[in-house]
Protein backbone atom coordinates (compact mmCIF):
# COMPACT_ATOMS: atom_id res chain seq x y z
CA UNK A 1 0.00 0.00 0.00
CA UNK A 2 1.46 3.62 -0.68
CA UNK A 3 0.39 6.07 1.52
CA UNK A 4 0.40 10.04 1.17
CA UNK A 5 -0.51 12.10 4.19
CA UNK A 6 -0.78 15.81 4.13
CA UNK A 7 2.02 16.12 1.64
CA UNK A 8 3.14 19.30 0.69
CA UNK A 9 6.12 20.58 -1.81
CA UNK A 10 7.86 23.95 -1.40
CA UNK A 11 10.41 24.45 -3.73
CA UNK A 12 13.70 26.27 -2.60
CA UNK A 13 12.40 29.05 -4.86
CA UNK A 14 9.06 30.10 -2.83
CA UNK A 15 7.08 27.94 -5.13
CA UNK A 16 4.37 26.08 -3.67
CA UNK A 17 4.07 22.99 -6.48
CA UNK A 18 1.57 20.83 -3.75
CA UNK A 19 -0.58 21.37 -1.33
CA UNK A 20 -2.59 19.00 1.60
CA UNK A 21 -2.42 15.56 -0.61
CA UNK A 22 -3.54 12.42 0.51
CA UNK A 23 -3.57 9.35 -1.29
CA UNK A 24 -3.63 5.47 -0.56
CA UNK A 25 -2.92 3.47 -3.35
CA UNK A 26 -3.65 -0.42 -3.09
CA UNK A 27 -1.56 -3.19 -4.50
CA UNK A 28 -1.87 -4.22 -7.54
CA UNK A 29 -3.99 -1.98 -8.97
CA UNK A 30 -3.14 0.46 -11.93
CA UNK A 31 -3.70 4.60 -10.66
CA UNK A 32 -3.92 7.41 -13.22
CA UNK A 33 -2.66 10.86 -12.34
CA UNK A 34 -4.03 13.13 -14.97
CA UNK A 35 -4.03 17.45 -14.63
CA UNK A 36 -3.09 20.64 -16.53
CA UNK A 37 0.26 21.84 -17.08
CA UNK A 38 1.86 23.12 -13.69
CA UNK A 39 -0.47 20.95 -11.08
CA UNK A 40 2.27 19.01 -9.77
CA UNK A 41 2.10 15.16 -11.57
CA UNK A 42 5.65 15.01 -12.26
CA UNK A 43 6.54 16.43 -8.39
CA UNK A 44 4.30 14.12 -6.86
CA UNK A 45 5.96 10.65 -8.75
CA UNK A 46 9.28 12.32 -7.76
CA UNK A 47 8.47 12.56 -4.18
CA UNK A 48 6.99 9.06 -4.22
CA UNK A 49 10.42 7.61 -5.59
CA UNK A 50 12.55 9.70 -3.37
CA UNK A 51 13.90 11.97 -5.95
CA UNK A 52 12.42 14.65 -4.04
CA UNK A 53 11.65 15.43 0.03
CA UNK A 54 8.07 16.64 0.26
CA UNK A 55 8.21 19.68 2.52
CA UNK A 56 5.43 18.56 5.29
CA UNK A 57 4.04 15.27 5.38
CA UNK A 58 4.26 11.92 5.61
CA UNK A 59 5.14 8.62 2.73
CA UNK A 60 4.97 5.24 2.83
CA UNK A 61 5.02 2.57 1.14
CA UNK A 62 4.14 -0.70 2.57
CA UNK A 63 4.67 0.59 6.12
CA UNK A 64 8.22 2.00 5.43
CA UNK A 65 9.36 5.33 4.79
CA UNK A 66 10.41 5.78 1.02
CA UNK A 67 13.79 6.34 0.46
CA UNK A 68 16.05 6.95 -2.77
CA UNK A 69 17.15 4.26 -5.18
CA UNK A 70 15.82 1.27 -3.54
CA UNK A 71 14.63 -1.81 -6.21
CA UNK A 72 10.89 -2.32 -4.97
CA UNK A 73 10.28 1.48 -6.96
CA UNK A 74 11.03 2.37 -10.43
CA UNK A 75 10.14 5.30 -12.95
CA UNK A 76 9.55 5.59 -16.12
CA UNK A 77 10.02 8.85 -18.06
CA UNK A 78 8.87 10.33 -20.83
CA UNK A 79 11.50 9.64 -22.76
CA UNK A 80 14.18 6.05 -22.69
CA UNK A 81 16.69 8.10 -21.68
CA UNK A 82 19.13 4.88 -22.39
CA UNK A 83 23.04 4.98 -22.54
CA UNK A 84 24.16 4.89 -25.83
CA UNK A 85 27.38 3.27 -25.49
CA UNK A 86 25.40 0.21 -24.00
CA UNK A 87 23.93 -2.83 -25.57
CA UNK A 88 20.58 -3.21 -24.84
CA UNK A 89 21.09 -6.11 -22.24
CA UNK A 90 23.63 -3.73 -20.07
CA UNK A 91 21.09 -0.83 -20.76
CA UNK A 92 18.25 -2.96 -19.03
CA UNK A 93 21.23 -4.36 -16.25
CA UNK A 94 21.16 -0.68 -14.80
CA UNK A 95 17.95 -1.19 -13.47
CA UNK A 96 19.47 -3.87 -11.10
CA UNK A 97 21.88 -1.29 -9.05
CA UNK A 98 26.04 -1.34 -9.39
CA UNK A 99 27.14 -5.27 -8.53
CA UNK A 100 24.22 -7.44 -10.26
CA UNK A 101 25.14 -11.40 -9.47
CA UNK A 102 24.76 -14.13 -11.61
CA UNK A 103 21.38 -14.57 -10.58
CA UNK A 104 20.16 -11.69 -11.93
CA UNK A 105 21.81 -12.17 -15.26
CA UNK A 106 18.42 -14.40 -15.65
CA UNK A 107 16.33 -11.64 -14.50
CA UNK A 108 17.84 -9.53 -17.48
CA UNK A 109 16.80 -12.26 -19.84
CA UNK A 110 13.33 -12.35 -18.17
CA UNK A 111 12.82 -8.50 -18.44
CA UNK A 112 13.76 -8.51 -21.72
CA UNK A 113 11.87 -11.37 -23.24
CA UNK A 114 9.03 -9.44 -21.10
CA UNK A 115 8.67 -6.98 -23.75
CA UNK A 116 9.92 -9.20 -27.27
CA UNK A 117 12.93 -7.78 -27.51
CA UNK A 118 15.29 -11.17 -27.26
CA UNK A 119 16.12 -10.58 -30.78
CA UNK A 120 17.55 -6.90 -30.19
CA UNK A 121 19.73 -7.65 -26.70
CA UNK A 122 22.84 -6.96 -28.38
CA UNK A 123 22.13 -4.25 -30.40
CA UNK A 124 22.80 -0.96 -29.16
CA UNK A 125 20.22 2.00 -28.48
CA UNK A 126 20.80 3.44 -32.04
CA UNK A 127 19.83 0.61 -33.72
CA UNK A 128 16.10 0.39 -32.47
CA UNK A 129 12.89 2.42 -32.99
CA UNK A 130 11.23 5.11 -30.87
CA UNK A 131 8.83 2.03 -29.59
CA UNK A 132 11.52 0.02 -28.95
CA UNK A 133 13.72 2.16 -26.94
CA UNK A 134 10.85 2.66 -24.83
CA UNK A 135 10.03 -1.20 -24.09
CA UNK A 136 13.88 -1.26 -23.25
CA UNK A 137 12.80 1.40 -20.47
CA UNK A 138 9.84 -1.13 -19.40
CA UNK A 139 12.82 -3.85 -19.08
CA UNK A 140 14.75 -1.68 -17.40
CA UNK A 141 12.03 -0.73 -14.70
CA UNK A 142 10.91 -4.17 -14.43
CA UNK A 143 13.73 -6.40 -14.36
CA UNK A 144 14.52 -5.20 -10.37
CA UNK A 145 10.91 -7.23 -10.16
CA UNK A 146 9.86 -3.89 -8.29
CA UNK A 147 6.23 -3.49 -6.38
CA UNK A 148 5.59 -0.08 -7.24
CA UNK A 149 6.21 1.35 -10.87
CA UNK A 150 5.95 5.05 -11.39
CA UNK A 151 5.63 6.18 -15.20
CA UNK A 152 5.63 9.85 -16.21
CA UNK A 153 4.17 10.21 -19.89
CA UNK A 154 5.67 7.37 -21.19
CA UNK A 155 3.95 7.17 -24.20
CA UNK A 156 3.72 10.87 -24.99
CA UNK A 157 6.76 10.94 -27.15
CA UNK A 158 5.64 8.18 -29.59
CA UNK A 159 3.33 7.92 -32.31
CA UNK A 160 -0.22 7.05 -31.96
CA UNK A 161 0.12 3.29 -33.23
CA UNK A 162 3.11 2.95 -31.22
CA UNK A 163 1.34 4.09 -28.17
CA UNK A 164 -1.70 1.93 -28.67
CA UNK A 165 0.93 -0.91 -28.53
CA UNK A 166 2.92 -0.18 -25.92
CA UNK A 167 -0.29 0.77 -24.23
CA UNK A 168 -1.54 -2.80 -24.66
CA UNK A 169 1.88 -4.55 -24.26
CA UNK A 170 2.26 -3.09 -20.61
CA UNK A 171 -1.57 -3.94 -20.04
CA UNK A 172 -0.38 -7.65 -20.65
CA UNK A 173 2.44 -7.85 -19.05
CA UNK A 174 0.44 -5.81 -15.72
CA UNK A 175 -2.25 -8.63 -16.05
CA UNK A 176 0.99 -11.29 -15.41
CA UNK A 177 2.78 -9.51 -12.69
CA UNK A 178 0.42 -7.20 -11.23
CA UNK A 179 3.01 -4.77 -9.92
CA UNK A 180 0.92 -1.65 -8.93
CA UNK A 181 1.68 1.04 -11.49
CA UNK A 182 1.38 4.89 -10.54
CA UNK A 183 0.88 6.98 -14.17
CA UNK A 184 0.98 10.37 -15.23
CA UNK A 185 -0.68 11.29 -18.37
CA UNK A 186 -2.15 13.96 -20.58
CA UNK A 187 -4.12 11.45 -21.95
CA UNK A 188 -7.63 10.96 -20.52
CA UNK A 189 -8.29 7.70 -23.03
CA UNK A 190 -4.73 6.23 -22.35
CA UNK A 191 -5.71 6.71 -18.09
CA UNK A 192 -9.24 5.27 -18.71
CA UNK A 193 -8.14 1.77 -20.46
CA UNK A 194 -5.34 1.25 -17.94
CA UNK A 195 -6.86 2.48 -14.53
CA UNK A 196 -8.78 1.06 -11.92
CA UNK A 197 -8.46 4.81 -10.59
CA UNK A 198 -8.14 8.38 -12.31
CA UNK A 199 -7.37 11.04 -10.06
CA UNK A 200 -7.25 14.79 -11.08
CA UNK A 201 -4.81 17.13 -9.95
CA UNK A 202 -6.42 20.94 -10.33
CA UNK A 203 -4.85 24.70 -9.57
CA UNK A 204 -0.89 26.21 -8.96
CA UNK A 205 -0.22 24.44 -5.95
CA UNK A 206 -1.99 21.26 -7.32
CA UNK A 207 -4.65 19.42 -4.94
CA UNK A 208 -6.59 16.87 -5.60
CA UNK A 209 -10.05 17.70 -7.16
CA UNK A 210 -11.37 14.43 -7.98
CA UNK A 211 -11.12 10.72 -7.62
CA UNK A 212 -12.88 8.27 -9.96
CA UNK A 213 -13.12 4.67 -9.24
CA UNK A 214 -13.12 2.87 -12.46
CA UNK A 215 -15.57 0.31 -12.71
CA UNK A 216 -15.23 -0.54 -16.50
CA UNK A 217 -14.53 -4.28 -17.19
CA UNK A 218 -11.14 -5.40 -19.09
CA UNK A 219 -10.47 -5.70 -21.85
CA UNK A 220 -11.55 -1.53 -22.22
CA UNK A 221 -13.03 -0.54 -25.87
CA UNK A 222 -12.25 3.04 -26.37
CA UNK A 223 -15.45 3.14 -28.63
CA UNK A 224 -17.99 1.40 -26.36
CA UNK A 225 -20.52 4.73 -24.75
CA UNK A 226 -19.70 3.96 -21.11
CA UNK A 227 -16.01 4.28 -22.30
CA UNK A 228 -16.80 7.72 -23.95
CA UNK A 229 -19.20 8.81 -20.54
CA UNK A 230 -16.09 8.21 -18.03
CA UNK A 231 -13.97 10.46 -20.69
CA UNK A 232 -16.46 13.08 -20.51
CA UNK A 233 -16.83 12.85 -16.53
CA UNK A 234 -13.04 12.92 -16.21
CA UNK A 235 -12.62 15.98 -18.65
CA UNK A 236 -15.39 18.41 -17.21
CA UNK A 237 -13.39 18.00 -13.66
CA UNK A 238 -10.45 19.87 -15.25
CA UNK A 239 -9.89 23.42 -14.96
CA UNK A 240 -12.35 24.52 -17.01
CA UNK A 241 -9.91 27.60 -17.39
CA UNK A 242 -7.55 25.23 -19.12
CA UNK A 243 -10.48 23.93 -21.89
CA UNK A 244 -11.19 27.35 -22.60
CA UNK A 245 -7.46 27.89 -23.47
CA UNK A 246 -7.29 24.52 -25.16
CA UNK A 247 -10.07 25.88 -27.44
CA UNK A 248 -8.39 28.96 -28.49
CA UNK A 249 -5.32 26.86 -29.69
CA UNK A 250 -7.65 24.82 -31.77
CA UNK A 251 -7.52 21.80 -29.45
CA UNK A 252 -11.57 22.38 -29.45
CA UNK A 253 -11.65 18.02 -30.35
CA UNK A 254 -9.74 17.28 -27.20
CA UNK A 255 -11.67 19.44 -25.13
CA UNK A 256 -14.79 18.41 -26.17
CA UNK A 257 -14.04 14.54 -25.38
CA UNK A 258 -13.30 13.20 -29.39
N1 LIG B 1 12.98 21.98 -9.18
C1 LIG B 1 12.03 22.91 -9.16
N2 LIG B 1 12.24 24.13 -8.59
C2 LIG B 1 11.28 25.07 -8.53
N3 LIG B 1 10.03 24.88 -9.00
C3 LIG B 1 9.75 23.72 -9.58
C4 LIG B 1 10.72 22.66 -9.70
N4 LIG B 1 10.14 21.59 -10.30
C5 LIG B 1 8.87 21.97 -10.56
N5 LIG B 1 8.63 23.23 -10.14
C6 LIG B 1 7.35 23.96 -10.19
O1 LIG B 1 6.36 23.18 -9.55
C7 LIG B 1 5.12 23.22 -10.25
C8 LIG B 1 4.70 21.82 -10.63
O2 LIG B 1 5.61 21.31 -11.60
P1 LIG B 1 5.51 19.84 -12.20
O3 LIG B 1 6.66 19.64 -13.10
O4 LIG B 1 5.32 18.88 -11.09
O5 LIG B 1 4.15 19.95 -13.03
P2 LIG B 1 3.45 18.88 -14.00
O6 LIG B 1 2.05 18.74 -13.54
O7 LIG B 1 4.28 17.66 -14.08
O8 LIG B 1 3.47 19.65 -15.39
P3 LIG B 1 3.59 19.06 -16.90
O9 LIG B 1 2.23 18.50 -17.22
O10 LIG B 1 3.90 20.24 -17.72
O11 LIG B 1 4.67 18.02 -16.92
C9 LIG B 1 5.34 24.18 -11.41
O12 LIG B 1 4.91 25.46 -11.02
C10 LIG B 1 6.84 24.15 -11.62
O13 LIG B 1 7.29 25.38 -12.14
MG1 LIG C 1 5.34 16.68 -15.66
Amino acid sequence: MLRLENITKRFSNGTLALETINLEVAPQTIVSIVGASGSGKSTLLRMISGLEVPSTGQLSWNGQPIQRSQRKISFIFQEPRLMPWLKVSHNVRLGLGPSPDREDEKLVTEAIAKVGLERFAHALPRELSGGMAQRVAIARALVARPSLVLLDEPFSALDAFNRLKLQNHLLKIWAIDRTTLLVVTHDVEEALVFSDRVIVLTGQPGRISEDFFISLPRPRRRTDPEFQAWKQAILDAFDPSLLNESETLGEKSYASGH
